[in-house]
């Protein structure tokens, strides 16, 4: 099939690529000229792992292409919108302007039997305005909603190989297309589920709201356990055990962060309110509070652990990405406690084996060290707050030997705590004995 994907960030990218190992061929279209040359000559924008190798070779078998000009998504049957919906900084509601510009965009160039895809997370009820447009347009072109779930750092598997495939729609046409677009995912026995527009819009945004609403309730028995004496990892494995909560999304430590959770779940309560059903939500305003606190806790347990300030206080600090095989630093607790040790005063030597550069753009105040050994010499204190597979395989004898004063705060509990104790370190994790 011929398939347009309008967008080409994070999702739009990495869709596109596996839309040509799916069989497909695609055409890549984004408003930003510098990333729609790179793609084209087979340069992957962003860190993502297993991407490249796509990449390359859908450009080379000449069946993935990239443009600028979104009429240039004319001839292809399914076109996929894949842009993004960032957060309005007054409401925390979703900017839907780069997806009204994709469908004004598209509206020009659709023929009778095309499918327009929205991927894009988007308030619940937009699809369904979306749908009003094009059929005003009289094109004859029919709107499926299909919601993406990949994570950075597995997001061509997730994309391949998804847990299941969600179609909202509003006519079984649509559902016939799609059935072709995933005849390869779905010969794999990938679950599929049809379903209207606004349930397929509810999934995603449920979705995350749970993932989010499981790390904070983690995070809340954290605070308990630090008050009481008792240890939230522990505590974790144990309930984990019992198959209805499962171990999953409960790791304790400084939070979500990234480019859809945070996000996610302030648009879903802006979208309740003007639904008149802000109360239904309340919980995840709370789930964003507790998820704040930690970052704070950790910036306490500094001030803390080096005697009552930081002020120029030599701190390392690992890992500035909002995830590990990531180089995404989009509401990054990890760059966040950074920017605030710095804030009061500490002299701050963050690094990360993908995340400066972005974090430079931010933070242009901070120190960076890409050298992990260069970053812990002379340390008052070593902060850990991405569990970058480097840092949780730190030897404790090694870094005690590089440091100025044995401290440490993991601020996703990854360290065994009796190691770096047994070799002097004063050793604190987040609701960790
Ligand atoms: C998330 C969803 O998982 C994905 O399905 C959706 O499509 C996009 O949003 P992503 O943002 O890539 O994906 O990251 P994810 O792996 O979900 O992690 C989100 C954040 O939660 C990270 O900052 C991570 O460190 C944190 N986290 C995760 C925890 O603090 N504890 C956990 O137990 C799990």
């Amino acid at each position: 099939m011929k398939v347009s994907v309008i967008g080409c960030g994070y999702l739009g990218a990495v869709h596109a690529a596996a839309m040509v190992k799916l069989g497909h061929e695609v055409i890549g279209i984004d408003v930003d000229p510098a990333k729609i040359a790179k793609l084209a000559a087979g340069i992957t924008p962003f860190f993502e792992p297993g991407l490249p190798e796509l990449l390359v070779d859908g450009v080379e078998s000449g069946r993935l292409r990239f443009s600028t000009d979104i009429t240039d998504a004319a001839g292809a049957t399914v076109h996929f919108i894949a842009v993004g919906t960032p957060q309005q900084h007054d409401s925390g509601s979703a900017d839907l302007r780069f997806v009204d510009a994709a469908v004004d965009g598209l509206i020009p160039v659709l023929a009778a039997g095309d499918l327009v895809v929205g991927k894009s997370t988007v308030p619940v009820g937009t699809a369904a305005a979306i749908a009003a447009r094009i059929d005003e347009s009289g094109s004859g072109a029919l709107l499926a909603w299909n919601p993406e779930f990949l994570r950075e750092g597995f997001a061509v598997a997730d994309t391949l190989t998804p847990d299941r495939i969600v179609y909202g729609v509003d006519d079984e046409r649509a559902t016939g297309v799609l059935d072709e677009v995933y005849a390869a995912a779905l010969e794999s026995g990938t679950p599929r589920i049809v379903t209207d527009f606004a349930t397929a819009e509810l999934v995603k945004t449920a979705a995350n709201a749970f993932l989010a609403t499981k790390i904070s309730f983690i995070n809340a028995m954290a605070e308990i356990a630090e008050v009481t004496g008792a240890d939230v990892t522990t505590l974790a494995d144990a309930i984990g055990h019992d198959a209805r909560i499962g171990r999953k999304f409960l790791n304790a430590g400084i939070g979500f962060g990234g480019g859809c959770l945070p996000k996610d779940i302030r648009a879903f309560s802006a979208r309740a309110e003007e639904l008149g059903r802000a109360e239904s939500v309340a919980f995840l305003r709370e789930i964003d509070a507790i998820n704040l606190r930690r970052r704070e806790r950790v910036v306490d347990l500094a001030v803390e652990l080096l005697g009552g300030s930081v002020f120029e206080k030599r701190i390392a600090v690992l890992g500035l990405t909002f995830k590990p095989d990531s180089d995404d630093v989009r509401d990054s607790p990890a760059l966040d406690v950074a920017a605030r040790l710095h804030g009061l005063g500490a002299d701050v030597v963050a690094t990360d084996p993908q995340g400066i550069e972005n974090s430079r753009l931010r933070h242009p105040q901070l120190a960076y060290e890409p050298d992990l050994d260069e970053a812990l010499r002379g340390a008052d204190l070593v902060v850990l707050v991405t569990e970058w597979a480097e840092y949780r395989a730190l030897a404790p004898e090694r870094v005690g030997q590089l440091v100025a004063s044995p401290r440490v705060i993991d601020g996703r509990n990854v360290l065994d705590p009796d190691a770096w104790k047994s070799v002097g370190f004063d050793y604190r994790g987040l609701g960790r004995r």
